[in-house]
């Protein structure tokens, strides 16, 4: 089953098999938002924690007899929602209707009886099933896919497509998060809740970037935040009178970076030593954003956690805000963001590459550079703002608003087909040697600082996103702008642009080439006018 194939097409949709998709089901990321309008970010992590609350996750044989599975935990509590995956095996995401069928099934539930090695004894919501009898490989219940398809396979599906636009929009299908794999993603939280509870028990754990903020392709990180703000010093309700009051000691340390650094070590310690299913735990804590990093075997996801990001998590909020306004913003991220990867643009590895955070901040800034914008700029967000959503950081102003209802944008009705082919031209001739990208004021600035390629970052303003870019990296971003605007204003499909050969036809061109890259690109430029008849539009001010 592809994702694109939808939930319905799952096995807990046959007719005596039952459980109901969840009231969300019709807000995936599809931009379907007209009846209903999008639901506040927060209203949607806390619905999407609450369903986490009530499920588990049980390894199981791939031939479970799916039925007998489900007659088996219904003993213990309505299922609203069951689905298969693959993962190192065969697993089972099961959501009771509510946590009392979870309290049952735990308490039911035995503790490994094994001979030659022992068990750390930390009980969770990850179990397996014994005992359940199995079915023909026909009537096994269908895994639903949790990554993303092979390019190869991709470009083959995008064939089939009679145009750019449907191209584009296959893409995007296939690419996004499936309800089943952004159900997961918050159940993982959940559990990882569960041992940090041990430490904190107010704490949380939620995912932020990709996950939740609308641009998420199936396989992608989960990253994660570690809101420990409940139990923070500071935050007593205690009113500090005259009157006599006790208070907590505390441990005290030289810095909050020292303080974080200490608490995610020691979540690192726990998660190696006790959580189940957590494996290759490193300490990442020397970083800008120290972070703990690990994969979690059972539901396959590689997780960062970081503690003490708040400022991520606002970036979070406002991408989601502008994926929900047009549906053109995330075909467009997608669609670009899978053009980098297959040339190479991006990269899974750190290092002098474009990282897609980056790429998508270039798609909005694009967006908002149209004539009328198609995306609002994050000040024009700011004085939407009302006294309530104020919000400052360490510093920085983070206040915009995310009320769907105050945010209206001028009719602009531009194609796909046409947005994808002005984005390559317009990165193809921006003065990225003077200038800096700039979302808050949707207008480009002078760059404040040297260095190839300049992203402000929208909420620390003096902060370049992109400052890990060389000259080389943003050279190759170009001539593959360049190539592509070319290729489709020559009629090219999507598919050639995948195409790997297209990166080898500009890589032995410039090995040809001598002159400087400021003379090739203005030659090449020149060249696509001539090809097209006269000068086209030029999106820069300077
Ligand atoms: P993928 O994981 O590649 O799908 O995208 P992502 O948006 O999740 O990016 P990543 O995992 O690298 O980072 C997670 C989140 O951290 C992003 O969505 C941003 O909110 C934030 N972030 C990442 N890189 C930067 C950066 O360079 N500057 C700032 N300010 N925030 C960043
Ligand atoms: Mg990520």
């Amino acid at each position: 089953t592809r994702p694109e194939q939808g939930p319905e097409q799952g096995p807990e949709q046959g007719p005596e098999q039952g459980p109901e998709q969840g009231p969300e089901e019709a807000h995936r990321h599809t931009g379907d938002t007209k009846k209903t309008g999008p639901k506040a970010l927060h209203v949607l992590q806390a619905q999407r924690r609450e369903e986490a609350e009530r499920s588990v996750l049980i390894s199981c044989l791939p031939r479970t007899h799916h039925n007998k599975f489900l007659k088996y935990l219904s003993r213990h509590g309505d299922v609203n929602k069951c689905f298969f995956y693959e993962s190192f095996g065969t697993y089972a995401v099961v959501e009771f209707s509510d946590r009392d069928g979870v309290g049952s099934l735990l308490e039911s539930a035995a503790v490994p009886s094994i001979s030659h090695e022992s068990v750390v004894p930390l009980r969770s919501r990850l179990l397996a099933v014994r005992n359940i009898s199995t079915v023909d490989t026909q009537s096994a219940p269908q895994c639903q896919p949790q990554k993303a398809l092979p390019i190869n396979d991709l470009i083959q599906q995008l064939s089939s497509c009679t145009n750019l636009e449907q191209q584009i929009v296959s893409l995007t299908e296939a690419h996004s998060l499936t309800e089943e794999n952004i159900r997961l993603r918050f159940l993982v939280c959940s559990l990882l809740n569960d041992v940090a509870s041990a430490f904190f028990p107010d704490c949380s754990i939620r995912p932020f970037g990709s996950s939740v903020n609308g641009f998420g392709k199936l396989g992608c990180d989960l990253d994660m935040f570690l809101d420990l703000d409940a139990i923070g010093a500071g935050k007593s309700n205690v009113s500090r009178s005259t009157a006599p009051y006790v208070e907590y000691q505390m441990k005290r340390s030289s810095s909050e970076r020292a303080v974080t650094q200490g608490v995610l070590s020691v979540i690192a310690e726990s998660l190696e030593q006790l959580g189940p299913g957590c494996v290759g735990v490193q300490k990442i804590l020397n970083a800008r954003c120290p972070l703990v990093r690990f994969a979690h075997q059972p539901s396959g996801f590689q997780c960062d956690l970081t503690a003490n990001n708040r400022v991520a998590m606002r970036s979070t909020e406002m991408l989601y805000v502008f994926g929900e306004l047009d549906p053109r913003v995330r075909a467009l991220v997608f669609t670009v963001r899978c053009w980098a990867r297959a040339h190479g643009i991006t990269s899974s590895i750190p290092g002098a590459w474009i990282t897609n955070f980056s790429l998508t901040i270039m798609v909005v800034f694009f967006l908002q550079r149209r004539s009328p914008p198609i995306l609002p700029t994050l000040d024009q967000l700011k004085e939407l703002a009302g006294p309530s959503q104020k919000c400052i950081i360490d510093g920085n102003d983070c206040t915009f608003s995310s009320d769907f209802d105050k945010i209206q944008m001028k009719s602009n009705s531009e194609s796909l087909d046409r947005l994808l082919s002005d984005f390559f031209e317009f990165y193809s001739t921006f003065l990225f040697n003077k200038m800096s990208i700039n979302i808050r004021k949707g207008k480009e600035e002078h760059k404040p600082e040297l260095g190839p390629l300049h992203i402000q970052n929208p909420f620390e303003t003096s902060l370049n996103v992109s400052k890990n870019v060389n000259a080389t990296q943003l050279e190759r971003f170009v001539t593959l702008c360049q190539e592509s605007a070319w290729s489709l204003q020559n009629g090219g499909t999507l598919t050639a642009l995948l195409l790997p050969s297209h990166v080898a036809a500009i890589k032995s061109r410039k090995k040809r080439k001598r002159e400087p890259a400021s003379e090739r690109i203005k030659g090449l430029l020149e060249s696509l006018r001539t090809k097209n008849n006269g000068p086209k539009k030029c999106c820069l001010d300077a």
